[in-house]
């Protein structure tokens, strides 16, 4: 444990930008956790998301594989799980020139025990509709896609009257338990989050230069990821100026999302994830927000869905957000907003919190 701490400060209080120095500097699984055998070497702040990868790709729970603390070798699946893991590096490596051709979804997809016998009701003789083919012409240009979805939220006249914003609302957790969750935001790249678990309030920011997590202990781990969204959260006037996130974007086509039709634009970001923004064909809004990006044994994807989008001082705000990454779901309901009030830029801060 206390080698955790360590980083996090080293992290926390380091000179410069966390964000440019946490690949570098950061220690490798063995020196943090206390039982790693096949991840050897794999950046600290990866392992949970590697342990989310594989339970997603199993459908299975933590506890499929760990009984008490993480790091005994109490049950067999965890032993079976490192006979996979170094089995998937030899597939990789022998086969595909050591890209991640083959993960744990591979086979398993979603289940412990993969399937061997291939499913029936597919109708393969039948000739392919041409109508869905053709559906793909005609589609507009990712300039005209953003610019509606700029004027779809307001415009940005309206946008930049707004200097600050407090949002108050409740967390609704992957468990479905229901906490209070407040979002201060400060123009141009000033964020905090608040939630206010029972036993814990856990807050993240992002000071201008800096990403920062803690809870009542201290502070915690932020992976390279957490650290690039918080980034990206921060910044306050981002809805008009999408481009400035992504390097070439192209609109690839139309795709349903429940009753809706969106154009699906592809983007890779800065920060080297490919993602996929889905706009409303209808009213320009943006409704979800589709990222992979690349671990140790594969490809990790998260979603964030803008819902129930409502007008407040001349700009629309998705008034609920949910997030998903594999065997996960969670949101956050939004109840109250205010713009331009004070907000005391302490608290974007790391260094001195209080509760
Ligand atoms: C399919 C089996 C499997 C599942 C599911 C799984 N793990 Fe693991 N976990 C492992 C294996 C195997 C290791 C050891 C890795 C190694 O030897 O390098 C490990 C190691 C860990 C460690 C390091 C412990 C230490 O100190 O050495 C932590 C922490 C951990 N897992 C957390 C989790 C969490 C949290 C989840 C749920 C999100 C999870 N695991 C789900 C198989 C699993
Ligand atoms: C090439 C296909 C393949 C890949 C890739 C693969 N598995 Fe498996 N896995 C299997 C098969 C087949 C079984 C069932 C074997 C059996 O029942 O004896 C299995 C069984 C398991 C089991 C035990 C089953 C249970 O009920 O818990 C675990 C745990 C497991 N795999 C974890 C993983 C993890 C983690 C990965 C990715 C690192 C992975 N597997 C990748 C084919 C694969």
């Amino acid at each position: 444990m206390k080698r955790t701490i360590k980083i996090v400060l080293l992290t926390l209080f380091g000179v410069g930008y966390v964000l440019a120095q946490s690949s570098g500097q950061e220690k490798p699984a063995e020196q943090v956790y206390n039982n790693i055998q096949v991840f050897k070497g794999l950046p600290a702040s990866q392992l949970q998301t590697v342990m989310t990868f594989m339970a997603g790709s199993l459908g299975v729970k933590c506890s499929h594989c760990h009984a008490g603390p993480f790091e005994k070798d109490d049950k067999p699946e965890k032993q079976t799980a490192r006979r996979m893991i170094r089995m998937v590096f030899d597939i990789n490596r022998g086969n595909f020139s050591g890209m991640n051709a083959v993960t744990c979804y591979t086979c398993h997809r979603g289940q412990p025990t993969p399937s061997t016998v291939p499913s029936l009701g597919q109708s393969l003789w039948q000739s392919a509709g041409a109508a869905d083919a053709k559906a793909v012409t005609n589609l507009p240009t990712v300039d005209q896609v953003l610019d509606k979805y700029v004027e779809a939220i307001g415009g940005k006249s309206s946008l930049m009257k707004l200097r600050s914003r407090i949002v108050k609302g409740v967390r609704v957790g992957a468990d479905g338990v229901v906490v209070p969750e407040e979002v201060y935001q400060k123009a141009p790249n000033k964020l905090l989050i608040v939630t206010r678990y029972p036993e814990l309030v856990l807050r993240k920011g992002f000071d201008g230069a800096r990403g920062w997590a803690r809870d009542a202990k201290g502070a915690t781990i932020l992976s390279e990821q957490d650290l690039a969204e918080l980034e990206r959260d921060a910044d306050f006037y981002k809805d008009i100026n999408l481009k400035r996130l992504y390097g070439p974007m192209n609109v690839k086509g139309k795709e349903k999302i429940g009753e809706q039709q969106a154009y699906v634009v592809e983007a890779k970001s800065n920060k080297g994830s490919s993602e996929r923004l889905y706009f409303d064909v209808q009213n320009g809004l943006l409704i979800r927000r589709y990222k992979e990006f690349k671990i140790a044994i594969g490809s990790f994807p998260t979603q964030t869905e803008y819902e129930d989008y409502q007008e407040i001082d001349g700009i629309k705000l998705p008034f609920t957000l949910r997030w998903s990454i594999p065997g996960r779901t969670w949101g956050r309901k939004i109840t109250e907003v205010k713009h331009n009030t004070a907000i005391d830029e302490a608290i974007f801060s790391p260094i001195g919190l209080k509760n």
